[in-house]
């Protein structure tokens, strides 16, 4: 591959009004960067990050998915913007990519025009009716002329609606030419990389325009911008696992995390939100449930489920109002109000409605172990930690804080009394 990457991390994101850096905010469940870094993979082996504004939370976040990252730290006292976040970086091959940071949508395919061209200097442009944000691109006879920042354009140019999308591919030789003349006389007192453009322009350089499309070249500059690229990504997500057979119910009211995978014939109905690296197989997720790292195979859930992280559903079925948080379930029903939480039940139990597994003492977690075919009766406590062996009935209402035998019956209850006519006594009431 003979492209080097540059992408342009290093801003602080201001008009995000965030305190988290503005390319680690999330995007269907990933940093905008993680996108950015994952197109850039596909065409280039040589990829430098630029960082500055909190450039050692970047560097952590980033370093659980990517290894062998090359970053850079930009001089961003003496050199602050775009042109200054390119100076100095060593590059391996005779053309640069450059890509921002604040672009979550690219991808290698939207890619090809850019990376596919020899001119000095290739860039990519769209036509917006809104252009606000962008800077805008005076294009004469074909020939890009400049690019005016936003910030310093005349009113005449504001309505321009030719804008920069941000993302260039330069000859190696441009760069080290017009980067050391850079100047940052104007409106923000930044080094503007754009600025270049209209320097080789006037050494009759070739600036190519490549009109793109902003479905993939938008830039996330705030809270608005990130919405929208989210669900421009959601539409994305949602449209590959169709394609590869899962049915949705409603698609616009699914969420579904860009690290879930769905295998075989899958239902997800209308309102359901799948978090995480969940992984999903021969299942039906039914309405407004929620589920999150979770590995969910041949069982249904829902409607209004939650099965949290670390949860392992084969066989089972999960009804309303259910919460199962990092537990092993096998062949198991439990169709209401219950709370499974650090448990392993195994094949032919059936959880009755209002079971709840006392999980935590006030300072640690303890483990329920429900063996086969166990049936428990609802508005149970399993006081953990605590096993119940094969083939076992707890009665309704009874609160388990022993383990209990292959084979026996456990109930706890305070017997019943009855206190014959007390309603009429309480009311004064005649029979
Ligand atoms: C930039 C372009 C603008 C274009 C727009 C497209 C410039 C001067 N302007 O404007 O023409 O229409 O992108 O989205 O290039 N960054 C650094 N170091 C810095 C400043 C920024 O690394 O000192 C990084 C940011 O982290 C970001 C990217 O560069 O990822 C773009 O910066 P941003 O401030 O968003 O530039 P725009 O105003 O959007
Ligand atoms: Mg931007």
């Amino acid at each position: 591959m003979s492209l080097s990457v540059i992408i342009l991390a290093a801003g602080q994101g201001t008009r995000m009004k965030s305190s988290l850096p503005k390319v680690l905010h999330p995007i269907s469940g990933l940093p905008m960067l993680h996108y950015v870094i994952k197109a850039a993979q596909a065409v280039s082996d040589d990829i430098t990050v630029v960082l500055y504004h909190q450039a050692d939370r970047i560097k952590e976040a980033l370093s659980a998915s990517f290894e062998g990252l090359k970053f850079q730290l930009q001089d961003h006292e003496n050199y602050p913007g775009t042109g200054g976040a390119v100076m100095n970086i060593p590059t391996q091959h005779e053309r640069v990519l450059v890509l921002n940071g604040d672009m979550p949508l690219i991808t290698a395919e939207a890619l090809e025009p850019l990376t596919s061209s020899n001119a000095d200097i290739t860039m990519s442009v769209f036509d917006l009716e809104n252009s606000s944000g962008y800077g805008r691109v005076v294009v004469n006879n074909g020939e890009v002329e400049a690019i005016v920042e936003e910030k310093d354009c005349t009113e005449e140019q504001k309505r321009i609606k030719t804008v920069n999308a941000g993302i260039y591919v330069f000859k190696k030789e441009v760069l080290d030419r017009y980067l050391p003349q850079l100047s940052n006389d104007n409106a923000q007192a930044e080094y503007y990389l754009t600025d270049i453009i209209k320097m080789a322009r006037d050494d009759k350089l070739h600036v190519k325009p490549v009109w793109v499309v902003e479905e993939s070249f938008k830039g996330v500059n705030s809270r608005y911008d990130l919405a929208r690229a989210e669900e421009i990504m959601q539409n994305r997500i949602k449209e590959k696992w169709m394609r590869a057979g899962v049915t949705m119910h409603l698609p616009s009211t699914i969420y579904i995390d860009s690290r879930a995978i769905f295998h075989g014939d899958c239902t997800l109905d209308n309102g359901v939100t799948i978090h995480g690296e969940t992984v999903i197989t021969e299942s039906h997720i039914k309405s407004h449930t929620v589920i999150e790292d979770a590995e969910i195979k041949n069982s249904s859930c829902g409607p209004m489920a939650r099965i949290r992280p670390g949860t392992v559903l084969e066989d089972s079925h999960i009804g309303n109002y259910v919460e199962v948080k990092k537990s092993h379930l096998k062949g198991v029903k439990a169709g209401h109000l219950s709370y499974i939480g650090d448990a392993e039940v195994d094949e032919g139990t059936n959880i009755g409605a209002g079971t709840i597994t006392c999980n935590y003492d006030g300072l640690k977690k303890h483990k329920t172990k429900i063996g086969k075919n166990v049936f428990i009766g609802s508005d149970t406590q399993l006081v953990a930690p605590v096993t119940i062996e094969d083939n076992v009935m707890i009665a309704a209402g009874t609160t388990v804080t022993k383990d209990v035998k292959e084979g026996a019956l456990a109930i706890a209850r305070t017997p019943q009394k009855i206190v014959e006519d007390f309603f009429h006594r309480f009311f004064k009431v005649k029979k």
